[in-house]
């Protein structure tokens, strides 16, 4: 089959489903160190493996999930507002990036995925906000930005403890863009106790979460797709707004966060503010 062919084929399956060993030649030689293991790998039983196809063959596909499934207010809130420099790590299609553009002087987003930093480029073209951002291709472990550049380095759904998505040399690679006083933040993050463990604290927002879909038609569409267990009851309750118990996965409702260096030497005046929210059990995704 043809690169077409296969995209036909795959249009109603599943995330585990599209993508075969055929299509990991997709991958840059850097990405397929991070990604593949050495023997090869198949998307059908790595499903971590599908989601960095998925940002390389189907990137507005991946667009259109994550404008609808949209950050907890109080996480966006808790950001910093007027910092000099903010580096983004694993910036996506923009999700917190368009968040992030008036919040500092220079915003740098990093994204390994070529289809994905064009769908950002796009998006802040169209906000005229180019100036202001730079995109960049980069790894967490490999950070294309000089020792102590930003006040606030983050990374959104993004880093994991696995080498390949960050990891130990990933955590000391964010840390060390970040100036002494600055402060490094993992948004929605999925292994809350790895990072307790090396000095990061934990923030979480309450409340009720749904993700909105523009209609039931692209509910079912999406869930079939990226949460399949979750169609049938989609399907059945005719939901446009789907609460995230529903999906069965954890909300976007939560972040850890270390500041670096000494008290005196805070480059973020009264911030970060105090911790809201009850802990509540780690990301299942
Ligand atoms: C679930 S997406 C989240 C994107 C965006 N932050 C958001 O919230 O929508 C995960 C992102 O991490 C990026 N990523 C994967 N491996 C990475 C690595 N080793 N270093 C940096 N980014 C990575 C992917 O390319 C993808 O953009």
């Amino acid at each position: 089959m043809t690169r077409p062919e296969r995209a036909a084929a795959r249009e109603v399956l599943e995330l585990r489903s599209r993508y075969t060993a055929a299509d990991l030649g997709v991958f840059t030689a850097e990405e397929a160190r991070r990604y593949v293991s050495p023997g090869g790998g198949d998307p059908r039983t790595n499903v971590i493996l599908a989601w960095e196809l998925l940002y390389r063959l189907e990137p507005e596909l991946y667009e259109r999930l994550a404008s609808v499934e949209r950050l907890h207010p109080g996480v966006v809130d808790w950001l910093p507002r007027h910092a000099d420099r903010i580096a983004e790590v694993g910036a996506g299609t923009g999700r917190l990036t368009m968040e992030l553009i008036e919040r500092a002087r220079q915003v740098v987003a990093v994204e390994p995925a070529t289809p994905l930093r064009r769908i950002l480029m796009r998006k802040l073209a169209a906000a005229e906000h180019g100036g202001r951002a730079r995109v960049l291709p980069g790894f967490f472990d490999r950070l294309p930005l000089p020792d102590g550049y930003a006040d606030l380095v983050v990374a959104c759904s993004a880093f994991t403890p696995a080498a390949g998505h960050g990891g130990e040399a990933g955590l000391a690679e964010m840390e060390r863009a970040c100036r002494p006083g600055g402060c490094v933040v993992i948004i929605w993050p999925n292994h809350i106790d790895w990072l307790t463990a090396r000095g990061y604290q934990y923030v979480c927002f309450p409340g009720p979460m749904s993700v909105e879909f523009g209609s039931h038609a692209e509910a079912v569409e999406l869930t079939g797709i990226f949460y399949p267990k979750a169609a049938g009851e989609v399907r059945r309750r005719g939901l446009r707004t789907v609460p995230f118990e529903v999906l069965g996965i954890n909300p976007p409702r939560d972040l850890a966060f270390k500041v670096l260096g000494r008290p005196g030497e805070r480059t973020l005046p009264a911030w970060p503010p105090a911790a809201a929210g009850p802990d509540l059990p780690a990301r299942t995704r």
